[in-house]
């Protein structure tokens, strides 16, 4: 996959690109990158590249000049291209995964109050906003983006991986991930739990499956609606509930004052 991104600091982005599990994909030749730094393409003496919003308002909204000629020089008009925006389609996994089907995608991370709603109109194929929250650039929003596609690219991580984590389908494969351990099986007084160790694979497997239906039902309870569990996973649920849902770790209020 080409995934370019059009930026005013690609040097937010260039560590990520050349880093980890990014960098082994760009080595296999799984991802080829490029930032292409906005300003750049901004040909008057000061390479301005925002200005005042028509109607008033406050804060300033980047150039339609320089971007389209960004986005000319990219070829995105024959690419796939989104912009990260607080105001766009909710992102998660599923389009994630129709994201990873492209040969090619053009990124675009906005600043100040956003962009001339006609390189949207001109350009862009997809507003993504990553969730309810308000970052202070498009750069970190465009990196959350990248890394969620790239990862699900055949060969860019192990299958296996892909297949147990939250949100990777239906069934029981679209609940929460179940809690996980590793050596030392003491870790101060507390004990990885027994069945973990008992190498009893049936077991395992049924602990984990109660595990992540109480997380989901804690943290995400709006999940065990659309996945589409099958009747005995439902019945197991209700005995969860019936037993008093979740165990503690996961019963605390979220909103609780002492989380910072
Ligand atoms: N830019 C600023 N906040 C954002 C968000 N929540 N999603 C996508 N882009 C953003």
């Amino acid at each position: 996959m080409k995934i370019t991104v059009l930026t005013l600091f690609p040097e937010m982005l260039r560590g990520f690109f050349e880093s980890s599990i990014m960098a082994r994909a760009v080595k296999k030749g799984l991802v080829e990158y490029e930032l292409v730094n906005i300003r750049d393409y901004a040909l008057d003496k000061h390479h301005k590249c925002d200005d005042l919003v028509f109607g008033g308002g406050a804060g300033m909204l980047m150039l339609p000049g320089p971007l389209g000629a960004c986005l000319d020089a990219v070829g995105a008009r024959e690419r796939r291209t989104v912009f990260v925006t607080p105001s766009g389609r909710l992102f998660n996994q599923a389009y994630a995964r129709d994201l990873s089907q492209e040969g090619s995608l053009v990124v675009i991370c906005g600043h100040y109050e956003g962009i001339d709603q006609r390189i949207i109109d001109e350009y862009v194929d997809d507003e993504i906003s990553i969730g309810d929250y308000v970052l202070s650039s498009g750069e970190v929003a465009a990196l959350v983006l990248v890394d969620a596609v790239f990862r699900l690219l055949p060969g860019a991580i192990s299958g296996e991986s892909l297949e147990e984590e939250s949100f990777s389908g239906s069934g029981e494969s679209g609940l929460l991930e179940y809690p996980q351990f590793t050596r030392p099986a003491d870790y101060g007084t507390s004990k990885v739990p027994e069945v973990l160790t008992s190498g009893h694979h049936a077991k395992i497997a049924g602990w984990r499956l109660r595990e992540r239906l109480k997380k989901t039902l804690a943290y995400r309870p709006e999940l065990l609606a659309s996945v589409g569990l099958p009747e005995e996973v439902q019945r197991l649920l209700a005995e969860i509930v019936t037993e008093g849902g979740s165990h503690e770790p996961y019963a605390e209020d979220p909103g609780r004052a002492d989380q910072g």
